[in-house]
């Protein structure tokens, strides 16, 4: 299983090295990932958890005021880094081609994707699930050798379930993920959006799931643990 602990814009310096002594002491046998602000990257020190980030530029180093590389994030230790998250779809307004771009700048400096899709509930009511999801998969991965599919790590977050306390059925994860295989067949696939150490019981009776990105809970080590041994059977 793979844990990936998204901060989103969450957690200034202090609370970050406070926060950190927190994930020291996780314990599991799933592999964990942080992804915290940019800022906070270079604070990361952690033997027991990968390394990682929210964000990617879609240039290579050069006169791009703001951005930092996949270059820079390598230089800095980073492993895997989030690209397509709904959030940044939604409010910086990040294109098809941008996330493209920046999945290929990662796998160019050896940074595993964690690619995320997702659908709105308008979209979901519309029945347009599998429509939306297999353009942000599609246009995302075009041109990529099957080597390079497998790399991935792809994070369905359905929009709605974001940060509202709300979970699919598992009937409805199981229609996605078996969707997402019939175009990425080896890739393994996260599930994302409101799961946390009360919900994880349901969540973990799929077979499908190959691991959780997590929000909210990432940023609670306590109740962290109590979801990894719950999802182990520790
Ligand atoms: P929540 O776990 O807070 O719903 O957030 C999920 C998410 O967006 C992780 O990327």
């Amino acid at each position: 299983m793979i844990i990936a602990l998204n901060n989103k814009s969450n957690l200034d310096r202090n609370e970050f090295l406070t926060y950190q002594e927190g994930l020291r002491k996780l314990e599991a046998n799933s592999t964990l990932i942080v992804c915290p602000t940019y800022l906070n990257v270079n604070l990361v020190n952690l033997t027991n958890i990968h390394h990682g980030a929210q964000n990617v530029s879609c240039t290579n180093n050069g006169a791009f005021t703001g951005e930092i590389s996949a270059k820079d994030l390598k230089a800095a230790g980073v492993e895997y880094c989030i690209i397509g998250h709904s959030e940044r779809r939604e409010y910086q307004r990040e294109s098809l081609t941008e996330v493209h771009e920046k999945l290929l700048r990662l796998l160019e400096n050896d940074i595993t994707p964690i690619l995320c899709i997702g659908e709105t509930k308008a979209q979901r009511e519309n029945n347009e699930v599998e429509r939306v999801l297999k353009e942000e998969l599609e246009t995302a991965i075009e041109g990529l050798t099957d080597e390079q599919k497998n790399r991935l790590i792809v994070a369905y977050e359905p929009i709605w379930s974001i940060g509202t306390g709300i979970i699919p059925t598992i009937e409805e994860i199981e229609e996605v993920f078996r969707f997402i295989k019939t175009i990425l067949p080896n890739t393994t696939i996260l599930y994302g959006g409101s799961a946390n150490e009360k919900n994880i019981d349901i969540l973990k009776t799929s077979p499908l799931i190959e691991g959780y990105l997590l929000g909210g809970l990432s940023l609670k080590p306590v109740e962290l643990q109590t979801f990894i041994n719950k999802l182990e059977n520790r």
